[in-house]
């Protein structure tokens, strides 16, 4: 845990980060309705501006890529442990369970955070990506055929891309790779869905994770398998039940909504622009579609949060201590500075989406969520080729994700 260090002096040309422009207020509708046009005005701001994350929790946005770069490569000033903060939130605050002080990786900082990611890192790298291919064909196959046998759906002629088939085939890959049953993956849906939403459930979300992990893990003890718990559980690291709880919260966290979000955002962007779906030599690439979603419009839109122990400067702007730095993954990628726009995204590995540095999501999973997002999509588009969007696409609010409130699509 971060001791108190002693303020440091502001340089005499910095200014503080409220004195930037006026603070933008990411919670809202109009900031989800529109980001990308926010985010070009910040960034004539300057690198960095001043946002509200929830009501009465301010915070700074890293909003330009070379300095988010330098932020998320120095964790001696810029620790990702928000434990000296988080008391300031206001009570009932809705983003506690998503930033709060957890025993993971996310959420630790220096030979902790070693600890954590190294677990994770080695529990992961067993996966078998090519097993996994065929395990997420074979569910979207089954899923989306079974979607199409049902009168209901049949009737109404209409599916929810999100709700029907991206996030419960999301869950079901996740819920297999960590040996989780149908049940206990349900209790953690629902708690999920909350958490990400940003509302005033903690209290309930953290009891419903703590039982249900708890009991599967127990089981796990007992009963060992070739999964990624159970891999945690035996790790030299000898991780308690408490922080094998909290690995588990953060894999199913950090692997379900980004990875719903992306595939959908990809069907999405696939559906509305015509250089995808309008293409005459029937080629569709999907690959490009997923890269491209990943740079221009990443699914974890503002998120990598860090905690300065003592007040700092960076590009001649004053952070104060003890008060979040965000890292804007989806500003970040749109700088001009090294975004040019040409949308040649086939080696984008500069892009933020994963982010960098020590806390950079860990290649297995990134693999995985890519290996979901593209195989899911491809089934989608392949086995139900006359979909198509219906009415007006809205996006949920919320201070960190890029996600469509819901994704109505007509099958015929
Ligand atoms: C499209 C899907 C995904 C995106 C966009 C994404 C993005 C990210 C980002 C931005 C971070 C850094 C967060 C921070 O520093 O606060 C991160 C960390 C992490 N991600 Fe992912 N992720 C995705 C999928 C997954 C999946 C499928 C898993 C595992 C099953 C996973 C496991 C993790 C873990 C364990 C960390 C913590 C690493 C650390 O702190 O050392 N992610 N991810």
């Amino acid at each position: 845990m971060p001791t108190n260090s002693p303020p440091a002096v502001p340089d005499a040309d910095s200014i503080p980060i409220e004195n930037v422009c006026e603070r933008t207020l990411l919670h809202t509708q109009r900031f989800a309705d529109d980001p990308h046009r926010i985010y070009r005005w910040m960034r004539k701001q300057g690198s960095m501006v001043p946002v509200e994350l929830a009501p009465g929790v301010p915070a700074t946005l890293v909003v330009g890529y070379n300095t988010a770069l330098r932020i998320l490569r120095d964790p001696e000033r810029f620790p990702a442990d928000p434990r000296r903060w988080q008391d300031a939130m206001p009570p009932g605050c809705p983003i506690r369970s998503m930033v709060e002080w957890r025993a993971n990786a996310l959420r630790s900082a220096g030979t902790e955070h070693e600890r954590f990611r190294r677990a994770n890192i080695d529990s992961l790298d067993h996966i078998d990506l090519h097993l996994l291919r065929r395990q997420v064909i074979d569910e979207a196959e089954t899923r989306l055929e079974s979607l199409l046998g049902r009168r209901d759906i049949q009737d109404a002629n209409q599916i929810d891309v999100i709700a029907d088939y991206a996030r419960p085939l999301t869950f079901t890959v996740l819920n297999r790779l960590l040996g989780c049953t149908e049940e206990v993956g349900n209790d953690v849906a629902w708690a999920m869905a909350r958490m990400f939403e940003s509302t005033e459930h903690t209290e309930q979300v953290n009891t419903v994770l703590s039982r249900s992990l708890g009991g599967h893990i127990a089981a796990k003890q007992s009963t060992p398998g070739k999964d990624v718990t159970s891999r945690l559980i035996a790790h030299p690291t000898g991780l308690d039940p408490v922080e094998l709880i909290q690995q588990l919260v953060t894999l199913y966290g950090a692997g379900i909504e980004p990875t719903v979000n992306l595939m959908a955002n990809t069907l999405r962007l696939i559906y509305t622009d015509p250089r995808f779906l309008a293409r005459h030599d029937g080629f569709l690439p999907i690959g490009e579609a997923v890269t491209e979603n990943e740079i221009a419009d990443p699914p974890m839109a503002n998120y990598c949060l860090s905690y300065p122990p003592a007040g700092v400067t960076v590009d001649r702007i004053w952070l104060p201590a003890h008060q979040p730095v965000v890292i804007s993954m989806a500003s970040c990628n749109n700088d001009p500075a090294v975004n040019k726009g040409g949308g040649d995204y086939l080696h984008a590995g500069w892009g933020l989406a994963y982010s960098a540095g020590p806390h950079k999501c860990p290649t297995t999973a990134q693999a995985v969520a890519r290996l979901i997002a593209t195989e899911g999509t491809a089934r989608f588009v392949d086995m139900l080729p006359d979909a198509r969007p219906q009415g007006r696409l809205t996006w949920r609010p919320g201070p960190f994700h890029r996600a469509l409130s819901a994704f109505p699509v007509s099958l015929r």
